[in-house]
């Protein structure tokens, strides 16, 4: 059977590759423009206030009239979906990432936190850094053969086979800055040369670690053999060179313009190329301090915490960037335009597997073989790139100081109880956050779910619209303490709207995309701005005051990311049976908002549910605790 191996056709029996050519998977459909009209008011009506609403309707309706705009956009939009693999991926794409010209840190990068690692010698960090390697080497070799297990869906309409297209750009992709827009370089033909080399970043100095030497990879005691030369050549403060990784932390046109300042050396063309075409990163962290809660740990892992601490010791248009901290702080932070956290949570679960919970495993020794030294990639910086390096340096610690997060683990109940109730977990999850939200806020604001679309071909996410009319009916009722059969039938009314939006949106029939792909083809066609998109509602609608995401893991470790607006939170959940984790995050600058205080309404609320489940189901939570799954 032919399979597709670095750019050239080679025969493989049971590859992914194979399966996927001979089954393709379905196109993403376009949803029926009045069934996601009708959805967009009902998902807005309660968010506007009446003149607003009526406002909005009258503008779809015309919009959406018989012989009108909406119908032309849309054939349009049907015959793009007839001549591409997904209609809607270059153009999300582009305005989910490589449009947005906020920094990486913090406001696009989401991190993984793994387990407090307990270091006992400044060598045990370098054997880790040497397993997370050669696991990373390993996983890599799999994709390279293309012989990586095909996922399937679980939960809400299991079974399906998934697109593992974004597997593929873990190790082999790259966002380059632009100045209105970067781009997604993904190293997918042969004509370019197949990377060998990690980058090492230890003490803001950048090391090219090369993994294979005379045709041979390097086992794990090689690797820990250079990375503790590596660790000597960074302490050399003689050969120190300025933290140019601080740059990638800069906005997106910033650092676009920093880079082309880069680019007239010849040194410093050399050294970014090295860097742009690396597997991965490794970050040598130093210590950051006595006091390393999972909140500590999660902003670290985001920013850095600044030029004081590590936050020159990154480089963020890479992927990935594992973070081996001389403390045990570790984790991954990756640049999210490639791929999905669930994704890089199979991929960094394949890495931790052998070695948690088995640090024997791990490399004792160095080796005593003679391998060339890595290098130490040098920069020419004149007095403007200094000055660059200082401005993003100050924004970079302005961030720092900005950024307001809360891990929560919540150990009352988890899943498993949740499914007791015969309700989805995840249902759940998003009723109490929206509860929690009005308790803190008094109001329902748009909020963000991801929703996966890798059932279909090149399947990135839609969003489920999580603050429905009957999630909003519930939160009030439970607000005004309204009685508990009125509440009851209330939050069953919520979970169900709530599922069946998650199944519309897994099943590609969301309305974000749509609008989006609606509004964009109009672009094309140079039809100037519609009042359909220029309408206040539409731009409420894509302020995602609560941005939410389940990114659930099979080893102990949780994800994190920032908020999307100024004045909002991001919230990441990652339920399991008997506890779920919560990682809130906002911005200290916003009055409006404050992650402790969610988090507080977020519990008072996941109890108050539970409360009223046991009440009117009759079951007693003791007992209920005992049945997990
Ligand atoms: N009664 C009992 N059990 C139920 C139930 C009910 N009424 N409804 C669902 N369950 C069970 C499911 O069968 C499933 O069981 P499993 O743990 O054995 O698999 C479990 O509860 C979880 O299902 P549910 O909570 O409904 O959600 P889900 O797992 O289908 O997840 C989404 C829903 C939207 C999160 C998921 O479809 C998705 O898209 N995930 C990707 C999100 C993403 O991309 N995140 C990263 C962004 S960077």
């Amino acid at each position: 059977m032919p399979n597709l191996e670095k750019g050239k056709l080679v025969m493989r029996s049971e590859s992914f590759s194979s399966r996927h050519v001979l089954q393709a998977l379905p196109k993403l459909p376009v949803p029926n423009l009045k069934d996601t009209l009708d959805r967009y008011l009902r998902c807005m009506k309660h968010l506007l206030t009446e003149e607003q609403f009526n406002k909005t309707q009258n503008i779809v309706m015309q919009f959406g009239a018989p012989g009108g705009v909406g119908e032309l956009l849309q054939s349009k939009l049907t015959e793009r979906s007839e001549n591409v693999a997904n209609w809607v991926y270059d153009y999300w794409l582009n305005d989910m990432y490589l449009n947005n010209r906020l920094a990486l840190p913090v406001n696009s990068s989401p991190a993984m936190v793994f387990p407090q690692q307990n270091f006992m010698a400044p060598i045990d960090s370098l054997r880790f850094a040497a397993h997370l390697i050669s696991g990373a080497l390993e996983y890599k070799t799999h994709l390279d053969d293309r012989d990586l297990p095909v996922d399937y869906a679980r939960g809400q309409l299991a079974g399906t086979r998934l697109c593992m297209e974004q597997y593929y750009r873990l190790f082999t992709s790259y966002r380059l800055p632009g100045p209105e827009r970067d781009t997604l370089v993904a190293q997918e033909s042969s004509v370019m040369p197949e990377p060998e080399h990690i980058i090492v970043a230890c003490k803001n100095q950048f090391f090219v670690l090369d993994v294979m030497i005379n045709f041979r990879q390097l086992n794990q005691r090689d690797l820990l053999t250079q990375l503790e030369k590596i660790v000597k050549m960074a302490d050399n403060e003689e050969e120190q060179l300025p933290p140019i990784g601080l740059l990638t932390s800069d906005g997106r046109t910033e650092w676009a313009e920093s880079r082309s300042v880069l680019m007239r050396e010849s040194t410093n063309r050399d050294s970014l190329d090295m860097i742009e075409r690396c597997l991965c990163l490794v970050c040598l962290d130093d210590a950051s301090g006595p006091e390393l809660s999972d909140t500590k740990r999660a902003m670290l892992m985001l920013h850095g915490g600044g030029l004081t601490k590590n936050g020159g010791n990154r480089w963020y248009d890479k992927p990935m960037q594992f973070i081996v901290g001389a403390d045990g702080c570790c984790g991954v932070v990756c640049e999210h335009s490639a791929f999905e956290g669930i994704v890089l949570v199979q991929c960094t679960e394949y890495l931790l597997k052998c070695m948690i919970g088995s640090p024997s495993k791990l490399v004792r020794a160095a080796s005593v073989s003679e391998l060339p030294a890595p290098r130490r990639l040098r920069w020419k910086c004149t007095p403007e790139i200094h000055k660059l390096i200082t401005s993003a340096a100050d924004k970079l610690q302005r961030m720092v100081k900005n950024l307001d997060i809360n891990v929560h683990k919540f150990h009352d109940y988890g899943k498993g109880f949740i499914k007791k109730q015969k309700m989805s977990p995840d249902a759940y999850i998003q009723l109490a956050l929206q509860l929690g939200f009005y308790r803190c806020h008094g109001r329902p604001v748009s909020t963000y779910e991801s929703a996966s679309l890798r059932r279909f071909q090149q399947g990135r996410v839609d969003n489920i619209r999580s603050a429905t009319p009957e999630a909003f009916a519930f939160v009030k009722a439970m607000t005004e303490r309204k009685n508990s059969t009125k509440m009851m039938e209330l939050l069953k009314g919520a979970i169900t709207a709530q599922t069946s939006y998650t199944r519309l949106a897994i099943t590609g029939m969301a309305i974000d995309n749509h609008l989006l792909g609606l509004r964009e083809i109009a672009h094309e066609m140079k039809m100037g701005k519609l009042e359909m998109f220029k309408d206040e509602a539409y731009l409420i609608s894509n302020q995602f005051i609560l941005s939410t995401s389940q990114v659930p893991t099979t080893v102990e470790m949780f994800c994190c990311y920032g908020p999307v607006v100024p004045n909002g939170y991001g919230a990441c959940y990652n339920p399991q049976s008997d506890h779920i984790i919560f990682s809130v995050s906002s911005f200290h600058e916003s009055e409006q908002t404050c992650s402790a205080e969610f988090v507080k309404c977020l519990v008072q609320g996941l109890r108050d549910v539970r409360d009223l489940s046991c009440q009117t189901n009759g079951s007693l939570f003791i007992a209920d605790q005992q049945v997990l799954e």
